[in-house]
C-alpha cells in the first residue's frame, strides 16, 4: 500500500504528519526571520527600515503635548547612517526622508530654544549640506473631519490618519455598529470569518491593557478606547495557512478603522508584539477561548477638533510598484 493510501485511511497518523509539517514550516519562518529581521539586514548594509523607524520615532516625539528635549541619540544615529550613503543612492526615498526629519527636528529645537547641545549642531550641519525640500517630515495638524464630508471612498481613505489623543466622549453604539458592519464586509479566506472584536469597557481589563500594550506610548490613556481583534486558530486548515490569521485580521481591522473614521471616530492600530507569556495572560484575562489569538489592538475615540500627528510621508508609486 502506498504511503498516501495509509495516510488516507489512518486519521491519527494523518494528524501526526500534519502537525509535523506545521512545525517544519514554522521553522522555515523562524530561519527566514532570524536571517533577515531588521537588525540582521541592517548589519548587511540594508539600512532603510532603520531610517524609517528613527524618522517615525522622532516624528512622534514632535507630537507630544508637552515636549521636552528629546531625540539626541536618534539624530546622531541617523546622521551616521545617512553619511554612509553614496551619491547615487541619495535619490532614495529613505535618504530624502532622513534629511527632511533632521531639518524638522532642528527647527523644532530652535522653536523651543534647545540649540545648545552638540547633537543639534551635528544634525543641523548635516541637514544644511544636503538640501532636499520635496518631502514633508515632522508633525502636522489634522482637523477633525466632518462626517458629512466623508461620503466617498476617496474622502474616507485619503483623510484617515492615526491619532493618539481623543475627545472625552463615550462612543455611540450606532457608530460602533456601523464600523462592525464594515468589519464583517471585509473578505476572509474561504469566507471563514475567523475574526472577532472585543470592545474593552471593563476598567480593570482596560487598565491592564494600558500597561501591557507595547506601542501605547504617546497615547492619551484617559480617553482611548480599546478594541481587541482576534482570529481563531481553529479556522486554519494546514501549514500553508499559518499566517492567515494575521492576514485576515489586517483586512477586517482596516475596514473597521475606516468604518470608525467615516463616523468621526479616530483610531490607531497598536501592534500586538508582546511575549507569549504576556499574550497568554491577556487572553486569560479577556476569557478568550484557547484557540483564539490576538491579532491587533485598535485604540479609538472621537476626534479632537485638532490633532497633532506625525507627517508619515508616503513613498511614491514608482517606489513600490513593479511590473514583472
Ligand atoms: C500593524 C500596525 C501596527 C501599528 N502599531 C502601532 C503602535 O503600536 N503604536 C502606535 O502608536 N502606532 C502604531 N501603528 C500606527 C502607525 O505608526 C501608522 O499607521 C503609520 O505611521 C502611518 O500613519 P497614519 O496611520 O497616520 O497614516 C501601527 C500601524 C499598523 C498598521
Amino acid at each position: 500500500m502506498m504511503l498516501f493510501d495509509i495516510l488516507k485511511r489512518n486519521d491519527s497518523l494523518r494528524s501526526i504528519v500534519k502537525k509535523g509539517k506545521i512545525y517544519r514550516e514554522y521553522l522555515h519562518d523562524a530561519r527566514q526571520m532570524s536571517r533577515y529581521y531588521l537588525g540582521a539586514s541592517e548589519s548587511r548594509g540594508k539600512k532603510e527600515y532603520r531610517i524609517m523607524l528613527l524618522v517615525h520615532s522622532l516624528e512622534k516625539g514632535m507630537c507630544m503635548p508637552n515636549p521636552r528635549p528629546f531625540g539626541y541619540k536618534k539624530v546622531v544615529h541617523l546622521v551616521h547612517i545617512l553619511s554612509d550613503y553614496n551619491e547615487l543612492n541619495k535619490k532614495d526615498f529613505e535618504y530624502k526622508l532622513g534629511i527632511a526629519i533632521l531639518k524638522a527636528w532642528c527647527s523644532f529645537c530652535e522653536t523651543h530654544g534647545w540649540t545648545e547641545q552638540k547633537e543639534y549642531r551635528i544634525a543641523s550641519e548635516y541637514a544644511q549640506k544636503n538640501g532636499i525640500d520635496d518631502i514633508a517630515a515632522g508633525s502636522r495638524i489634522m482637523s477633525a473631519p466632518h462626517i458629512t464630508e466623508l461620503s466617498s471612498f476617496d474622502d474616507v481613505v485619503f483623510s484617515r490618519h492615526s491619532v493618539r489623543d481623543f475627545a472625552d466622549i463615550p462612543l455611540k453604539e450606532d457608530d460602533i455598529q456601523y464600523a462592525l458592519k464594515c468589519f464583517l464586509e471585509a473578505p476572509t479566506a474561504c469566507n471563514r470569518q475567523m475574526c472577532k472584536v472585543y470592545y474593552i469597557t471593563n476598567p480593570n481589563m482596560k487598565n491592564t491593557l494600558d500597561n501591557t500594550i507595547m506601542g501605547v506610548a504617546g497615547f492619551n490613556k484617559k480617553t482611548v478606547n480599546y478594541f481587541v481583534i482576534t482570529y481563531d486558530t481553529a479556522s486554519l486548515d494546514y501549514y500553508g495557512e499559518r499566517n492567515q490569521g494575521h492576514l485576515n485580521t489586517g483586512l477586517v481591522a482596516m475596514n473597521f478603522v475606516n468604518g470608525l473614521h467615516a463616523r468621526g471616530i479616530g483610531s490607531c492600530f497598536m501592534q500586538w508584539s508582546n511575549k507569549y507569556s504576556e499574550d497568554l495572560q491577556i487572553r486569560k484575562l479577556l476569557k478568550l477561548p484557547e484557540s483564539e489569538r490576538i491579532g491587533i489592538v485598535i485604540g479609538a475615540g472621537y476626534y479632537l477638533n485638532e490633532s497633532t500627528i506625525p507627517c508619515s510621508f508616503r513613498k511614491s508609486i514608482e517606489d513600490i510598484y513593479r511590473v514583472i
